[in-house]
């Protein structure tokens, strides 16, 4: 992908720029090399902790660094140039580190996983009542957005109208009685995270949540440029919206909780997923599993359909459980591996945290969608697949049902 190419460059960029020299009156790009090769000058009244020095943001390229300050100018610049980053400010960074050395979370999540699907009888009655024409109706109001930013008012205004259609979905559920709620995520950027719960009978049991990014990114211009984010990530978004209000029509009442998320600031460095994981962490829940859905909708013409699953920071029990609900409940699609190879997307918040997570992509990264984070990420390219995203609301039901059920 472009992504990886441009960071190449970056790499392996000559660094000959004395260390404390200003990074600010460099050229964007040759700063981001020195902050990727550690030899950026680092403001030494800046101390790198959270909530500090406002118009700051801490970011990190890789799990475990040192948290780099940067100012939001520079963060922009980072944003425009495609380098990947995670921003931790809002993170607790205690915590993490506290999870990571116990990291027994994933063997008790390992333990949980079952061999095979088992629910069938429940299960495929709901993905019967599936609809593929409800994507292309919910993916058409979340596209007419200018864009989804996580900073710019009509990101706000696509989060506010997701939450009251699941509003009404929820009060519209027959005989739910108060089991289905919906609710906003407030971060301290203005668009927020959006969630939608079903309560188990067994209220404390572990949760098993999907979660798809909301927001989208004119990379050449975030602020002001047009971006639809049809395939990234409206398509993971609508899958969620049609697996909620089908598994709410159908009465489901799982034995432990389900929750669908819908998350802010993925694409400025995976800022909503990082905030709730991180606050689920602190208040000590229990979470059973976390499916990504990001890219779902892109189907390269004259190839084989299949799900790319994302063998890197997730969970392998779990993956390969996944894998066995494609022949089981699908059609016309074949489960197959990827790799990003870095934190590209929100299920990296919730490995990071030693909670078990897999990542279904729409294709192979061969394959993969070459228009994303531009504004030609529309649904009117031939190759843009309402067929091949309906398969993914089925392993969504499927994978909620199988694991809370
Ligand atoms: N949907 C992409 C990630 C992706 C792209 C996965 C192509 C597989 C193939 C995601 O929204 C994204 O753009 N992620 C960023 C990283 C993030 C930490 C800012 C990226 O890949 O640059
Ligand atoms: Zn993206």
């Amino acid at each position: 992908m472009f992504h990886q190419l441009l960071s190449l460059i970056l790499l392996t960029a000559p660094h000959a720029i004395s260390a404390c020299q200003s990074h600010v009156s460099k050229p964007p790009l040759l700063w981001l090399a020195d902050l990727r090769a550690g030899s950026a000058h680092i403001d030494s009244d800046v101390t790198p902790s959270l909530g500090e020095a406002p118009g700051r943001r801490l970011i990190r390229f890789e799990e475990g660094a040192t948290p780099i300050p940067v100012s939001l100018d520079e963060k922009l610049e980072l944003e425009k140039s495609g380098l990947r980053y995670f921003d931790v400010t809002e993170v607790d960074v205690e915590v993490v580190f506290r999870e990571r050395i116990a990291n027994d979370r994933s063997s008790l999540a390992n333990r949980a996983i079952p061999s095979a699907p088992t629910h069938q009888a429940q299960v495929k009655p709901v993905i019967a009542t599936l609809s593929q024409a409800n994507l292309k109706t919910d993916l058409a109001e979340l596209t007419s957005y200018k864009t989804r930013y996580y900073k710019s008012a009509t990101g706000a205004s696509s989060a506010n109208a997701l939450l009251a259609k699941l509003q009404t979905i929820a009060s519209s559920a027959p005989g739910t009685g108060g089991a289905v709620s919906v609710s906003s995520f407030a971060h301290t950027w203005g668009m927020p995270s959006i969630i939608a719960k079903i309560a188990g009978t067994n209220a404390s049991g572990a949760i098993t949540i999907v979660g798809a990014h909301l927001d989208s990114i004119n990379q050449a211009n975030p602020a002001s440029g047009v971006s639809a984010g049809a395939d990234d990530n409206g398509s993971g978004c609508v899958n969620l919206i049609e697996a909620f209000r089908k598994l709410v029509a159908a009465g489901f009442k799982p034995t432990n909780p389900v929750e669908f998320h819908w998350y802010s600031g993925e694409e400025a460095g995976l800022l909503g997923s990082a905030a709730v994981s991180t606050s689920y962490s602190k208040a000590n829940k229990a979470i059973n599993a976390y499916m990504n859905l990001d890219m779902t909708a892109w189907l390269q013409t004259g190839t084989t359909p299949q799900i790319g699953f994302v063998s890197d920071r997730t969970n392998a029990g779990l993956t390969t459980f996944t894998k066995k609900l494609v022949p089981e409940y699908l059609s016309g699609v074949i489960a197959t591996t990827d790799s990003c190879g870095y934190a590209c997307s929100d299920h990296a918040s919730w490995n990071s945290l030693g909670y078990a997570a897999v990542y279904p992509f729409e294709s192979i990264t061969q394959y993969e969608n070459p228009n994303i984070h531009t504004a030609t990420d529309t649904s009117t390219s031939v190759q843009f697949s309402f067929a091949h995203a309906h398969e993914f609301t089925k392993l969504v039901v499927a994978f909620l049902m199988e694991l809370a059920l």
